[in-house]
């Protein structure tokens, strides 16, 4: 069973905050994982410890303190065709292939239908999880299916799209799923003729710009990233796990409301209800750019909270709180955290 003891996190989790575990476990294959985890040593280990969490990439975890017990980072790597015809293909990704490095591979080949996902950070197999979002298109759309290993019953799982509920930021493994299940793969159904999604943002005009008319999934996936790094900041730099928050949906009661107060305020329709931008809202309450210690919320992008150097997960959270409060004194909505906090269970 090799592993690191009294590990730190620092450099494994895109907010940057300086939190240890106990033992560090990396897996590279399935059969590795069901092995570590059906040996009697590591079970032993496991229940001596409070804590035990899977991470991929943590790009959208907060750590408020220390994980007293195992981290396990999912590493299994691997791009494989399951099946191909002239229209499309079917990719199986290993979990711990990062993100943007499958959209970069998969865009190179000419298959579409992920390139408004580009240069999110984070890996393949947490974006199912919280169904990773941008530029007007959800990652469900491409998923075919998920395997994942169920922890309890120590067997692999297969489920289709259905069975994954996807929603806004949401799925069954973020839901009842949670703790339960490790994703150890993801199959994707790629187009050979796309159908761009342009629609959203700045895309069409970023196109504009630089006179492209014809837009290849190239053209768009370069766009997105130009889009993205303009106003969000790279955790390498700068602390974070992107949107910090949901964006919140409120009712058509709420929604007259605001806008009788705010006519300005921007929604789009979401189902019967609206969505408002969250980024919006905590702009107007005057939080933008605002720093407290190191722990602060962006300068060009609201929504998104970031470390500037040494600030806590304690402090972060903190001021998530001040913000959540301000923002329903001043328009009666609750924020809630898109991103996952981390507490330990103590002992
Ligand atoms: N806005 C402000 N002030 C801000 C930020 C945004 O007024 O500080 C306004 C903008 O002017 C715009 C609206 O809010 O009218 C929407 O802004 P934007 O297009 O930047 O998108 P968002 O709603 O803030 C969502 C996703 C992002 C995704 C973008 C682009 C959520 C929680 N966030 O942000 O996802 O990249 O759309 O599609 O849905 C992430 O989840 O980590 C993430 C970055």
């Amino acid at each position: 069973m090799k592993h690191n003891t009294q590990y730190s996190l620092k450099e494994h989790n895109t907010f940057g905050i300086d939190v240890r575990c106990q033992r560090y476990f990396s897996v590279e294959n399935e059969k590795a994982l069901q092995n570590l985890l059906t040996d009697p040593a590591f079970t032993s280990l496991k229940e001596s410890y409070p804590d035990f969490l899977v991470i991929g990439g943590a790009s959208n975890i907060l750590f408020t303190e220390d994980v007293n017990g195992i981290v396990l980072k999912i590493s299994i790597e691997g791009v494989t065709i399951k099946e191909e015809t002239d229209e499309y293909v079917i990719v199986r990704v290993g979990a711990g292939v990062e993100w943007h490095y499958f959209v970069e591979f998969a865009v190179a080949q000419d298959w579409g239908g992920i390139e408004n996902l580009s240069c999110i950070p984070g890996s393949v197999g947490a974006a199912p999880i919280q169904n990773i979002g941008a530029y007007g298109v959800e990652v469900s759309r491409v998923i075919e299916a998920v395997d994942a290993y169920n922890i309890a019953l120590n067997e692999f799982e297969r489920f289709n799209k259905e069975e994954c509920h996807f929603g806004y930021r949401e799925s069954f493994f973020k839901m009842q799923g949670q703790c339960r299940y490790i994703i150890t793969s993801v199959d994707f159904k790629l187009t050979k003729k796309h159908v761009l999604h342009l629609e959203y943002g700045a895309i069409k005009e970023e196109l504009k710009n630089l006179n492209i008319e014809n837009p290849t999934i190239a053209a768009v996936s370069r766009v997105v990233c130009a889009i993205r790094s303009s106003k969000l900041p790279q955790p390498k730099q700068i602390g974070n796990a992107g949107s910090f928050f949901k964006n919140p949906v409120v009712d058509s009661v709420l929604m007259e409301r605001l806008r009788s107060k705010h006519p300005d305020v921007p929604h789009h329709v979401f189902g019967r209800d609206f969505k408002v931008p969250a980024g919006w809202l905590i702009e107007k309450a005057g939080w933008k750019g605002y720093r407290e210690g190191d722990a602060g919320c962006h300068e060009k992008q609201a929504l998104v909270l970031v470390n500037h150097g040494k600030a806590t997960g304690k402090e972060i959270l903190a001021l998530s709180k001040k913000i959540q409060k301000d923002v329903f004194q001043k328009f009666g909505i609750q924020l809630a955290s898109e991103v996952n906090i981390f507490l330990s269970n103590h002992q």
